[in-house]
């Protein structure tokens, strides 16, 4: 059986310590009492060591949105995987609004491997353009995209990390890809091309979630799926909406 796992991707909003310490202060009562499903903030930088503190002893943990393929060196700007243990348990890795501004698929394969090397746990995100899905080229997208960017990682090693399906057309979009449709690229592109490169039994014990304009009145349908663990939310997580799509998801679990 896997965890759900509902996951807040803030972007580069709430950066500041007094609106981030005033939103977890206000989601934490409801979700604290939760316990069918794993709860990640994924904050910008900035905020994640007041976070983490406020955060210590709540089930709810934290992950970074980026990270550096490097362990340390002259990298102006970047932070290493070994600069967030300790503070974060995931990583968001490849995120679309990355790979749009120049991230590729080795850049994205170096990040997951660096990840795991330091017990961070990425949440590898992959999904098809509105050209790619129109043009019907989704699942060989999706399938290839998951492949290059796990090379690399034992069967053992790939149990730990987290798949997001995001097509990009519904980011942001208000457009969210119906469940129906996404649960059938999450099984036959995702959890298919992780069966071909780690076995059946590695890509089952793998965690993938769905992530495009989740909000909380969409959120039942997706759990309601065989192949869906869960969601990767942007939007509907930088207010208190988030703690009734959580609860929500938790619902929804047996
Ligand atoms: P929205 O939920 O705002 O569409 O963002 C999805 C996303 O990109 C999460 O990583």
């Amino acid at each position: 059986m896997r965890r759900p796992l509902v996951v807040a991707n803030w972007k580069m909003n709430i950066g500041r310590a007094d609106e981030a310490l005033d939103l977890v202060r206000r989601l934490r009562p409801s979700l604290s009492r939760l316990d069918k499903t794993d709860i990640v903030v994924c904050p910008p930088f900035t905020v994640l060591v007041p976070l983490a503190e406020v955060l210590a002893s709540s089930p709810i943990a934290l992950g970074a949105q980026n990270v550096h393929a490097a362990a340390a060196g002259a990298h102006t700007g970047e932070v290493s995987p070994s600069m967030l243990t300790g503070l974060c348990e995931y990583a968001i890795v490849g995120h679309s609004e990355r790979r749009a501004a120049g991230e590729t698929d080795s850049d994205v394969n170096a990040k997951v491997l660096a990840c795991v090397e330091h017990s961070l746990r990425p949440i590898v995100c992959v999904g098809e353009n509105l050209a790619e899905q129109e043009a019907g080229d989704t699942d060989a997208i999706v399938a290839g995209q998951v492949a290059r960017a796990l090379e690399g990682l034992s069967p053992e090693q790939v149990e730990v990390c987290v798949v997001a399906y995001e097509p990009i057309w519904a980011i942001g979009s208000g457009r969210a890809a119906t469940p129906a449709a996404a649960n059938r690229t999450m099984g036959l592109a995702v959890r298919g091309s992780l069966a071909n490169q780690f076995g059946e039994s590695s890509a089952q014990a793998v965690r993938v979630l769905y992530g495009g304009s989740v909000t909380s009145s969409g959120i039942s349908g997706f759990m309601a799926m065989p192949e869906i663990d869960g969601a990767l939310v942007g939007g509907a997580s930088l207010t208190s909406e988030f703690a009734d799509l959580v609860r929500l998801a938790d619902d929804s679990t047996m």
